[in-house]
């Protein structure tokens, strides 16, 4: 930790200061005047100034100015030796942190000394949180050179600049969550905090509390007051995960919020306001859930400013073998492992597989292989059994996944059938070929067509 910065003209009350702070496991820095000690603020950081009103020269009461004007949040404690109330009180107004009259036990001085360290490990700590979210939010961090994905960062750089509330739609996986770090740290906002809330973990309950704050007292429980998470994303902005599974009557007050940015503590009669821009998401069908009632109809409009919709990894075409390489690369470093490349039967596998669960899932996938496989090349063996994953995505609508012209659709639809009959005959062509009322001859042509492997993925 950095050192607390000591100002006194007088020799042995700095050497008894410093033993205390050292006693303590406190560095120390010790200068004899206000002016010495403004020139030590130019080259050094401390996390304090403990000083003595009375110095030769400029006052302790200067100094306490000075240092505000150039570093308001720094720390500062006076002691003094001719305190009175008057003195006392002006020095707290002059922004101190507290102000110690001689003789004080050192006890005293030591329990001021320990909140200030607290405070300052606490921005330490905060500081590098923001940071480390920053870089891992980082446009470029998004890879991609589908035209989609091209696009998407496109978009995220103009839109980040902008006030707009923004509406992320998307497969599970695909993304949503890298592209609303990404607006925050791409805005002017910044600097300020990026408040996280997964509306579908959180109960039903607790949601608003933990949304808007509540009142010591509001409901059983509520034993003291809590601030809103709105309220510390104040100057920034708030990212509302899946908000398809938020409650109507919490939706109508998300809505009023979304109006003019005012809200009220549960329990509390005072109107508050903050200034927060709102990122949602959700991977639900939105249009089915406002459809059946579950989803506010006059809320969807007023978050949808701005939608974003990432793309599932089966319309990325060579994304797949990108973000494969990608994580890699990553994994190799974390596991510590130096796998050069992907082999070419499971490149086939990577790129046939219909990645129901997206980026998610080849992430996944690659990072079980860099686990597994001992040679320096991932082999088919060490990526995972797809069947199981095609079975979950046959569970969704897979015709809403189509897109492109009728014939498109069309080869894509069949190319799916295809598959999955192979899959429920073991790749037994005779079968399948039969089960699907086709020759034999039709269904290697249309295979070859679809790009279809002749045999399981994985074996
Ligand atoms: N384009 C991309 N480039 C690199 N990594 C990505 C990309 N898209 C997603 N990822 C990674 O894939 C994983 C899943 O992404 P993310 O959590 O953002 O998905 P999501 O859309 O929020 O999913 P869910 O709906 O399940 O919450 C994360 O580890 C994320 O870092
Ligand atoms: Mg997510």
């Amino acid at each position: 930790m950095v050192p607390v910065l000591i100002v006194d003209d007088e020799r042995n009350m700095l050497l008894s200061l410093q033993t205390i702070m050292r006693n303590e496991g406190y560095e120390s820095r010790m200068v004899a005047s206000a002016e010495e000690a403004l020139e030590a603020l130019k080259k050094e950081s401390f996390f304090m100034i403990i000083s003595d009103a009375r110095l030769g020269g400029m006052s302790g009461y200067e100094l306490l100015e000075k240092t505000k004007e150039q570093n308001p949040d720094l720390p500062f404690v006076l002691i003094t030796a001719y305190a009175t109330p008057k003195l006392a009180v002006d020095a707290i107004k002059a922004g101190a942190t507290d102000y110690l009259a001689k003789p004080f036990a050192p006890e005293e001085l030591l329990h001021v000394v320990s909140r200030c360290a607290e405070r300052h490990k606490l921005l330490e700590k905060n500081q590098s949180l923001r940071e480390k979210a920053r870089e891992a939010y980082r446009l470029d961090h998004i890879i991609g050179e589908s035209p989609p994905m091209v696009d998407l960062r496109k978009l995220i750089s103009k839109v980040a600049r902008s006030q707009a509330t923004v509406l992320i739609l998307g497969e599970s996986g695909t993304g949503k969550e890298l592209i609303a770090g990404a607006l925050h740290n791409h805005s002017e906002r910044s600097s300020e905090n990026y408040v996280c809330i997964n509306c579908a973990a959180i109960p039903d309950a607790l949601l608003e509390s933990e949304l808007f704050g509540h009142q010591k007292g509001a409901f059983t429980g509520a034993i003291k007051q809590k601030l809103g998470r709105v309220e510390e994303a104040d100057g920034g902005t708030i990212f509302l995960d899946e908000i398809g599974d938020m409650s109507r009557s919490l939706q109508a007050k998300l809505l009023r919020f979304l109006e003019d940015g005012t809200f009220t503590r549960i329990g509390g009669n005072q109107e508050l306001r903050v200034d927060v821009r709102v990122v949602a998401a959700t991977n639900q069908d939105i249009i089915e859930t406002i459809k059946n009632g579950q989803f506010r109809e006059d809320l969807f409009h007023r978050l949808n400013v701005v939608q974003f919709r990432p793309p599932p990894l089966r319309e990325r075409g060579e994304d797949v073998m990108l973000l494969a390489n990608h994580f890699l690369k990553g994994f190799n470093v974390v596991m510590n492992k130096s796998i050069q490349s992907i082999s070419e039967e499971a490149t086939t596998m990577l790129n046939h597989h219909l990645w129901p669960g997206n980026i998610r899932e080849l992430r996944n996938a690659i990072e079980r292989a860099v686990i597994l496989e001992s040679s320096n090349e991932v082999q088919p063996f060490s990526l995972p059994d797809f069947r199981l994953s095609t079975e979950l995505g046959k569970v969704r609508d897979l015709h809403s996944s189509f897109i492109g012209s009728l014939d498109e659709q069309i080869v894509q639809f069949e190319s799916e059938v295809i598959q999955n009959m192979l899959e429920k005959n073991s790749y037994n062509q005779g079968k399948t070929a039969e089960d699907l009322k086709i020759s034999r001859h039709a269904l290697r042509y249309r295979m070859q067509r679809s790009n279809i492997p002749l045999r399981p993925e994985n074996q």
